[in-house]
């Protein structure tokens, strides 16, 4: 299958020295890919890189046979891909409603308004409320559905079960393990590897800006070399706490 995103040799970083280190990767369409790798690997950097927030980058990166390299984030919108940043994914002073109003490029609001809703049924009788008085999970849908306001289609996130409590995290993820069948392809930045690739296609784990490993995601949750690298750091922490 022809690839709807593929990234090949990509550095990069944010000042003098490259955060990025020769990255390549693949998104076909309709599939969840997820990138795991402990802290500081690089993977919300490359997150970045993708929709134009990195500063300075080079190598190729082609969606849709389009080079992103040296786009603007609207522009990697205009061509079909949606973002949901780690944080300040909703504006908290302003209502549901408003958040998905307020979403630039996307066409036919109010039709695709009420599809979203449909789709996230909890947002449906908070549309007048402020997003920051949502809960965490109800926030998490709703940067989700802006994202999706476009009708991207891949979907970038960045660690969407970070600021949930446990009890949420399950739902988050059965959330994105749908979204494929709405015609999005998903990249899954994820601290929880074993979670992400248990919804994913395949998965890469970063370390030191590098693709340290690629597989089917059974694969990487099988592999005893791959659960080293990914849970390298619960293992650190484990070590520190006791
Ligand atoms: N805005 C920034 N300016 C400078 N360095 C940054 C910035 N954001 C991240 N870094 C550095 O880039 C490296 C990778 O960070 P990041 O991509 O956030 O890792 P991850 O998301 O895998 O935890 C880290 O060493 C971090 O300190
Ligand atoms: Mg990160």
């Amino acid at each position: 299958m022809t690839a709807l995103l593929e990234i090949s040799d990509l550095h990069g970083g944010y000042g003098d020295s490259d955060i990025l280190n020769g990255i390549d990767l693949e998104v076909r369409p309709a599939e969840i890919v997820t990138v795991a790798g402990t802290n500081g690997a690089g993977k919300s950097t490359l997150a970045k890189a993708i929709v134009g927030l990195l500063p300075r980058l080079r190598g190729r990166i082609a969606f849709r046979g389009a080079d992103l390299v040296g786009r603007r984030t609207e522009a990697c919108v205009q061509l079909g891909i949606g973002f949901v940043p780690q944080v300040a994914n909703v504006f908290p002073s302003l209502t549901v409603a408003e958040n998905l109003q307020v979403v630039s490029g996307a066409r036919d609001r109010k039709a695709r308004m009420a599809e979203l809703l449909a789709t996230f049924p909890a947002l449906a009788p908070r549309l007048g409320q402020r997003a920051g008085s949502l809960s965490g999970g109800e926030r998490q849908q709703l940067a989700v559905a802006r994202a999706l306001m476009p009708r991207p289609a891949l979907l970038i996130m960045d660690e969407p079960t970070a600021a949930l409590s446990p009890a949420r995290v399950s739902a988050a993820f059965e959330l994105i393990r749908d979204l494929p069948r709405l015609g999005v392809a998903v990249l899954l930045v994820e601290q929880r590897a074993r979670q992400a690739l248990a919804i994913s296609d395949r998965g890469c784990i970063l370390d030191g800006g590098k693709v340290v490993m690629a597989s089917e995601a059974a694969t990487l949750l099988t592999d005893g070399r791959a659960a080293e690298l990914y849970l390298g750091q619960a293992r650190q922490e484990a070590a520190a706490a006791s």
